[in-house]
C-alpha cells in the first residue's frame, strides 16, 4: 500500500509538469492548483481532486450530493452551478476559512438548507444560490459572513425573509432576490445592510413595505420593485434612501388616491431616475402616472390618510374607506401598457437578454470552456454592474498563461 501509494506520488509529480495530475476527465493546472471538471455527467463527486486545489470547477454535471470530505479546506472558489444538488451536509464546509466563492446555483431540486451549512466562512465574498428551489431560509444561515458582498437569491420560492437574517452582512454590496414570492418587507427583514449598494426585488408578490423597511440602506443606489403588487409604498420609506439613483416602481397596482400622496411628494424630490407609477385606482385616475400628478389632484385629501402602519393588511377600517364613500374595485392594468410605459420611459435602463454578462462580469475563458451569466440579471442602469469582480480578471489572466 506504502509503495502503490509513493508510486503513485511519483507518477502524480511527474505528470504534473505536463498537467495531468488530475481526477479523469478532467483539467488541472497549478499555482493556485486549479481543477476544471465540468459538464461531463458526473453523477458524483469525481475522486483524486488534489489536497491542494483553490479552485475546483464542478458546473453542468448531475452531483446530486456534498458531504464533508469531498473538498480540502485549501479550496477558494468552487463553482458547482446547474447540478442536481439535493443535499448539502451542515459539515460539507467546515472549517473552509479560505472560501471565497460559492456558486450553488441552479440545482433546482436542493430546497433546503441546514441553518449551519455556511458558518464560519469568514472570507465568503459571493454566495450563489439562485433557482435552487428554495422557499425558506433558516434562521442564522448568514450567520457571521462578514465578507460577504454578493448574495444571489432569486428565482427561488421564498415567501417570507426572517427577521435580521441579513444583519451580519455589514459588507454586502448586491441582494438579489428577484423571482420569489416575498409578499412583505418588515422593518427588520433588511436590517444591518449597511453597504448594500443593489437591492432587486421585483418580480415578486409584495403587497406590504412597512415604513421602516429600508431605514439602514442608506448607501442604496438601485432599488427594483417593478412587477409585484404594491398598491402604496409611503413617501417616508424612501426617505431612508439618500443615495438612491435608479428606482423602478412600474407594473404594480398603484392606488393614487389620497394615501399616495406621501409617495407622490417622494418623487418629486427624487433626483435620481425613475420609472413610471401608473394609477390603477381610483377609477378616475387609471393609467395616469403618479408623477405626473398635480397638487390640485389631492386637494381634496385632508392628509389624515397617509398615517404610518399602512399597506394592505396592514390598514385600519377607518383609513381603509376610500375617499368620498366611493367603494372602488381593485383594478389591475394590463401588463402590455405598464411595459410600455416603462420602456418608452427616459430611464436609461438597457434590457440585458439571455447570456448577458452580468453578475459574474465576463465569462471566464479557461481551457476552451465558458461560463456565461445565464440572463440572472435581467435590467440594470447603464452605469456600473458589469463591473467584473477583480478576483476574476486576476485568475483570468494567471490561467491563461497555462492555457495559451
Ligand atoms: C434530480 O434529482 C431529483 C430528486 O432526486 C430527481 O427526481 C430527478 O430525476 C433528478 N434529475 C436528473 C436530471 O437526474
Ligand atoms: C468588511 O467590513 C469590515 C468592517 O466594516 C471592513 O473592515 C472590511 O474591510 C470589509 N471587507 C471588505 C472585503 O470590504
Ligand atoms: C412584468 O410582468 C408582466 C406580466 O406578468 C410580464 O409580461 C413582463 O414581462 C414583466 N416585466 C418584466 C420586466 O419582467
Ligand atoms: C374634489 O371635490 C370636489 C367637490 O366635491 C369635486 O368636484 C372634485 O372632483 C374633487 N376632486 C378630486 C381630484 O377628486
Amino acid at each position: 500500500g506504502l509503495l502503490l501509494s509513493k508510486l503513485f506520488l511519483v507518477l502524480c509529480g511527474l505528470e504534473l509538469q505536463v498537467g495531468v495530475c488530475c481526477p479523469v476527465d478532467c483539467v488541472c493546472y497549478p499555482a493556485p492548483m486549479t481543477v476544471s471538471c465540468q459538464a461531463h455527467n458526473f453523477a458524483a463527486i469525481p475522486e483524486g481532486i488534489p489536497e491542494d486545489s483553490e479552485r475546483i470547477f464542478l458546473q453542468n454535471n448531475q452531483i446530486s450530493f456534498l458531504l464533508p470530505g469531498h473538498f480540502s479546506p485549501s479550496m477558494v472558489t468552487l463553482w458547482i452551478y446547474s447540478n442536481n444538488i439535493t443535499f448539502i451536509d451542515p459539515d460539507t464546509f467546515k472549517g473552509f476559512v479560505h472560501l471565497e466563492e460559492l456558486d450553488l446555483g441552479d440545482n433546482r431540486h436542493l430546497r433546503t438548507l441546514a441553518p449551519e451549512t455556511f458558518q464560519g466562512l469568514a472570507r465568503l465574498h459571493a454566495l450563489y444560490l439562485y433557482k435552487c428551489g428554495l422557499s425558506s431560509l433558516p434562521a442564522g444561515i448568514f450567520g457571521g459572513l462578514h465578507n460577504l458582498q454578493y448574495l444571489y437569491l432569486q428565482d427561488n420560492h421564498i415567501e417570507f425573509l426572517q427577521d435580521d437574517i441579513f444583519v451580519d452582512l455589514v459588507n454586502l454590496s448586491h441582494l438579489f432576490l428577484h423571482g420569489n414570492k416575498l409578499w412583505k418587507l418588515t422593518q427588520n427583514t433588511f436590517r444591518g445592510l449597511v453597504n448594500l449598494d443593489r437591492l432587486l426585488l421585483h418580480e415578486n408578490h409584495l403587497q406590504l413595505v412597512q415604513p421602516r423597511a429600508f431605514h439602514d440602506l442608506q448607501r442604496l443606489t438601485t432599488l427594483f420593485l417593478f412587477n409585484n403588487s404594491l398598491s402604496e409604498v409611503q413617501g417616508d420609506c424612501l426617505t431612508y434612501l439618500g443615495a438612491l439613483e435608479f428606482l423602478r416602481l412600474n407594473g404594480n397596482p398603484w392606488d393614487c388616491g389620497c394615501r399616495a400622496r406621501s409617495l407622490w411628494e417622494w418623487l418629486r424630490r427624487f433626483r435620481g431616475s425613475s420609472s413610471s407609477v401608473l394609477c390603477a385606482s381610483p377609477e378616475w385616475m387609471q393609467g395616469r402616472d403618479l408623477k405626473l400628478l398635480q397638487a390640485q389632484d389631492f386637494r381634496n385629501c385632508t392628509g389624515a390618510e397617509s398615517l404610518p402602519g399602512s399597506g394592505p393588511r396592514g390598514w385600519g377600517a377607518e383609513t381603509r374607506a376610500p375617499p368620498f364613500g366611493i367603494t372602488q374595485p381593485m383594478t389591475f392594468l394590463k401588463p402590455g401598457g405598464e411595459e410600455r410605459g416603462a420602456k418608452g420611459g427616459t430611464t436609461g435602463y438597457t434590457k440585458k437578454g439571455k447570456g448577458g454578462p452580468c453578475p459574474h462580469g465576463a465569462s471566464v475563458r479557461m481551457g476552451g470552456h465558458s461560463r456565461g451569466g445565464g440572463g440572472r440579471w435581467e435590467e440594470q442602469p447603464p452605469s456600473g454592474p458589469c463591473r467584473r469582480e477583480p478576483r476574476k480578471r486576476d485568475f483570468h489572466s494567471r490561467t491563461a498563461r497555462f492555457t495559451s
